[in-house]
């Protein structure tokens, strides 16, 4: 199932990297979290797409349950559990009355972690011949699945700070002076590029590596900052009338009446604060845009005159060495999520297929709150179109 395995151009990084390491500081992460947030903390629902915080430390652990008790040892499984932490079995606005209290989970978590880096260091022997273990496969995947809900669990912490008693205490930022557009771009020539993986880190989507045509384009340089977002928005950004405005964008734009990037706060001066994970920051001019989704995103790009680079000039362009400044915000693509030739889903259908359906744009890069685990360039993120509660981000190309 595995043996296709091997190092490919997009292993280089992690070449040494240490997937048990990771995963238990990932463990110990998610124990600090637990004891530092109070019951109300862990159990609120910050945001209407994230779920709270005790969710996704439950549901990181029952992930790592289910595979090796349950899937790979064949113990039967808790269903009150499968029925709180697997996200197709609830909604999401059922999750919070259905936790447990914080000291609860915390001994359930403690109890979980430990028993998996057991199994991992000594795994009994039909653990140990499983196909799921061929190359450390196990905490690869374990390991990488706490990283994302990591970085969604910094979405929630930075949501939550939005109550009008801390808007008093902003920073004051310095007036952000609004920049024009043009800044440098880097020529794409046109050829065959390899863009995937076939390396034991990649996700099935991921998977497997293969050639593709791309035509030739230029890719700015960095990601638009801030100072360009503010310039759009002088230029009147966010009329949903205006051209550039895509008619599923300018229809979104209407509904919610949004005016600025998710991450940014008035302060009380009428300048901007960027919102964090641990806190407001005065809004840097030179820092890539983040807080904006598809839509935005896209109009963005149809104002400058440009557009927004398909996935595999991204990964082809970052490959040759070519973009910089990749790592701070999750880049949107002009292409929806598809399954590459010869896809096959693993280990379970549900990580990538049902989000093959059209409606998930790709993200390329990785961003403040991405652990080192999750940073490649071959990583394929996806979010759909309207939502805006992560650290979305853009890039411009231009055909020329
Ligand atoms: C790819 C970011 C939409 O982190 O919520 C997590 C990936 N899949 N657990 C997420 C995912 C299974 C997902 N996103
Ligand atoms: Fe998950």
């Amino acid at each position: 199932m595995m043996s296709e395995f091997s190092h490919s151009k997009a292993d280089r990084a992690p070449l040494h990297y240490d997937p048990i390491e990771a995963l238990a500081q990932h463990h110990a992460w998610a124990l600090e979290l637990v004891s530092q947030l109070d019951d109300s903390q862990l159990r609120t629902q910050y945001h209407p797409e994230l779920s709270p915080v005790g969710w996704h430390l439950g549901h990181c652990a029952l992930v790592e349950h289910f595979w090796i008790e349950e899937f790979i040892l064949g113990s039967k499984a808790d269903e009150q559990l499968h029925n709180l932490y697997f996200p197709e079995r609830n909604f999401k606005q059922e999750r919070s009355s259905r936790l447990p209290s914080g000291e609860a989970l915390r001994r359930w978590l403690d109890s979980v972690h430990r028993r998996t880096l057991e199994r991992i260091a000594e795994p009994p022997a039909p653990m140990a011949e499983h196909p799921m273990m061929r190359e450390g496969y196990l905490a690869h995947f374990l390991e990488q699945h706490y990283a994302q809900h990591r970085e969604t669990m910094c979405y929630c912490l930075a949501a939550r700070r939005v109550g009008d008693h801390e808007r008093a205490d902003l920073p004051l930022s310095e007036a952000v002076r609004s920049d024009p557009v043009p800044s440098t771009f880097v020529r794409l020539p046109a050829g065959h590029y390899s863009v995937g993986t076939n390396g034991v880190r990649g996700y099935d989507n991921e998977r497997p590596a293969h050639t593709v045509s791309i035509a030739g384009s230029e890719l700015a340089c960095s990601p638009v900052t801030n100072a360009q977002w503010l310039a759009f928005m002088s230029a009147g950004g966010y009329d949903s009338s205006a051209p550039w405005w895509s008619h599923e964008g300018a229809r979104w734009l209407r509904a919610t009446g949004v005016d600025c990037p998710s991450t940014w706060q008035m302060d009380r001066v009428g300048r901007f604060a960027w919102k964090g994970a641990h806190g407001f920051k005065a809004l840097a001019a030179e820092s890539p845009v983040s807080g904006v989704n598809f839509y935005e995103a896209d109009a963005f790009a149809a104002w400058a005159r440009a557009r927004l680079p398909h996935e595999f000039e991204w990964e082809a362009a970052a490959d040759l060495g070519l973009l910089q400044n990749i790592g701070n915000v999750w880049e949107w693509c002009s292409n929806t999520l598809a399954p590459y030739p010869g896809f096959r889903a693993f280990p379970y259908d549900g990580y990538s297929t049902p989000w093959f359906d059209g409606h998930h744009f790709v993200l390329r890069g990785s961003s403040i709150y991405t652990d080192t685990g999750l940073r490649r360039h071959a990583f394929r993120n996806f979010f759909q179109p309207h939502v805006r509660h992560h650290i979305g981000g853009l890039r411009l190309a231009f055909d020329r």
